[in-house]
C-alpha cells in the first residue's frame, strides 16, 4: 500500500456520511432547477408547488434540503432547517424556528415593526400549543398579540403563524424556505395540520415556501390533507443514480485531484454499488485509500470492496440495529431469509417465524416506526436500507 502524492489519504475528495456535501452533486439538476423556479416565482407573488422528497436511506435525500437551502441564501432569503425525530412536537419545533427568523427579521429597519407584532403573534401561539416544559427557550420580549394564532385549532393557527411569518418577511423584502428532513417521523395529525395551515396561506402570495424529505413511507393522509397536499407538493422520488451520472460521481472527483481509474476498476465499483450515492461515496473512498497510484487497480478496488463492506457493515448497516429489540432482529432476519432484496409479503415473513400475523403485527409496526421497514403496498413489507437484506444475512 504505497502512497504516493497523488493519493494522499488527506486529500480523498469522497465523503460517505449523513448529509455530508458529496465532491460532485449529479444526476440532481431537475430537481435543483425546480427549487429555484419555486423560489423565483414566490418572489414575485405567484404560487408554485414544492417539493417532498422521499427515498430510501443514503439515496441524498439531506444534501438535497442542505441544497435548496443554499439556493434559497443565494436568492437573498432566509432558511430555517428542522430535522424531525419520533419524539418531535411539531407546533413547539415550528414556533422555535419562526422565533429565530422573525427575531432576525426584527434587526432589519425595514420590517422591524411587522416583525414585532409577528412576534406577539407568536407569544400568543406558544401559550396556546406550545407545552410549559417546552416554551422555556421560547421567551419573547414583545407583548402577545391576541386573536391571529392562539385558537386552539393547530391548523388555522398554524395559517396565521404562517401569514405573520410571510408578510413579516415581505416587509423586508425577502422570503423564507422551511426545510423539513425525515418527515415520517410527524404525527400524522401535525403534518396533516401543517398541510392544511399552508393550504390556506397558498393563495395569499407570501414569500413562505416550505420543502421536505422522508422515506418512502411519509405517513398516510387522509381527507382533505391529502388533495391540499397533491396541490400544493410534488412528490420526487429521489433514487439511485443511472450509470453515467454515478461514473461521473466516481470518475470527476478522483481526476480533480490528478487521479484516475483503470477501466475495469471503475466497472467493479458500479456494479457493486448500483448506483446508491452513500455507496459510491464508501466505495470511492476505500479505492482511493487502498490506490498505489496514479491509476486505481481493479486489484486494488477488489480490496476496496471488502473494506468498504466492512466499513458499512460497522456503520451504516450496524447503526441501524443498533436499538432494535431481540423480537425486531428475529422478523428482520425472517424478511431477509426470504431470499432477494424485498419487498416481501407480511404473511409469508410471519409463516417463516412459525407465528400468526396477527401476533407479528406490533413488532411489524415497531420496525416501521424506527424508519428500518416501510410498506409499499399493503400487506407487503420492505427494507428502508439499501442491500439490507444482504447485510442482515451476513451480520445479523
Ligand atoms: N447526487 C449525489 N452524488 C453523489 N453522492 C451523493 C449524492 N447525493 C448524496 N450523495 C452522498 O450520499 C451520502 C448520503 O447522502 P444523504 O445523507 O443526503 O442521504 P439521505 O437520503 O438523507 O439518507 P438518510 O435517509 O439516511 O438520511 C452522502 O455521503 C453524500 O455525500
Ligand atoms: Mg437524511
Amino acid at each position: 500500500m504505497g502512497i504516493l502524492p497523488a493519493m494522499d489519504r488527506v486529500r480523498n475528495p469522497f465523503n460517505p456520511g449523513a448529509g455530508t456535501r458529496p465532491p460532485l452533486l449529479v444526476g440532481r439538476d431537475p430537481q435543483l432547477e425546480a427549487m429555484t423556479v419555486a423560489i423565483r416565482r414566490l418572489a414575485l407573488g405567484r404560487f408554485e408547488r414544492s417539493m417532498l422528497l422521499t427515498g430510501l436511506r443514503g439515496v441524498g435525500k439531506t444534501v438535497l434540503l442542505n441544497e435548496f437551502g443554499s439556493i434559497a441564501e443565494r436568492e437573498g432569503w432566509v432558511r430555517a432547517h428542522l430535522e424531525a425525530t419520533e419524539d418531535i412536537r411539531l407546533p413547539t419545533a415550528l414556533a422555535g424556528i419562526t422565533r429565530r427568523v422573525l427575531l432576525e427579521l426584527s434587526l432589519k429597519e425595514r420590517s422591524k415593526d411587522r416583525a414585532r407584532r409577528a412576534l406577539g403573534v407568536l407569544r400568543s401561539f406558544i401559550k396556546v400549543h406550545v407545552p410549559l416544559g417546552d416554551a422555556g427557550t421560547l421567551t419573547i420580549d414583545f407583548e402577545s398579540y391576541p386573536g391571529q394564532a392562539d385558537s386552539g385549532q393547530l391548523d388555522g393557527d398554524l395559517a396565521g403563524l404562517f401569514t405573520e411569518l410571510g408578510e413579516t418577511a415581505r416587509a423586508a423584502g425577502v422570503g423564507v424556505l422551511i426545510t423539513i428532513d425525515e418527515i415520517q417521523y410527524l404525527p400524522r395529525a401535525e403534518l396533516s395540520a401543517l398541510i392544511v395551515g399552508l393550504h390556506r396561506i397558498s393563495q395569499l402570495g407570501l414569500p413562505v415556501l416550505v420543502t421536505g424529505a422522508g422515506l418512502p413511507s411519509l405517513p398516510g393522509l387522509a381527507g382533505e390533507a391529502r388533495s391540499y397536499a397533491e396541490r400544493l407538493f410534488t412528490y420526487v422520488n429521489i433514487g439511485t443514480l443511472d450509470p453515467p451520472d454515478a461514473r461521473r460521481a466516481l470518475v470527476q472527483p478522483v481526476e480533480d485531484e490528478g487521479a484516475s481509474w483503470h477501466a475495469e476498476a471503475i466497472d467493479l465499483a458500479l456494479r457493486d454499488t448500483e448506483g446508491y450515492p452513500y455507496f459510491l461515496q464508501e466505495f470511492g473512498k476505500q479505492a482511493w485509500n487502498v490506490a498505489g497510484g496514479p491509476e486505481i487497480q481493479p486489484t486494488e478496488m477488489q480490496s476496496a470492496t471488502t473494506l468498504a463492506i466492512d466499513d458499512l457493515d460497522r456503520g451504516f448497516f450496524r447503526a441501524r440495529v443498533d436499538k432494535t429489540t431481540d423480537a425486531e432482529r428475529e422478523y428482520l432476519r425472517a424478511m431477509a431469509s426470504l431470499g432477494g432484496s424485498g419487498p416481501y409479503r407480511s404473511g409469508d415473513v410471519s409463516r417463516r417465524m412459525g407465528k400468526r400475523t396477527t401476533q407479528t403485527g406490533p413488532v411489524r409496526d415497531s420496525l416501521i416506526k424506527r424508519g428500518l421497514c416501510y410498506a409499499p403496498r399493503h400487506g407487503e413489507l420492505a427494507f428502508t436500507v439499501p442491500m439490507f437484506d444482504a447485510f442482515v444475512r451476513r451480520s445479523l
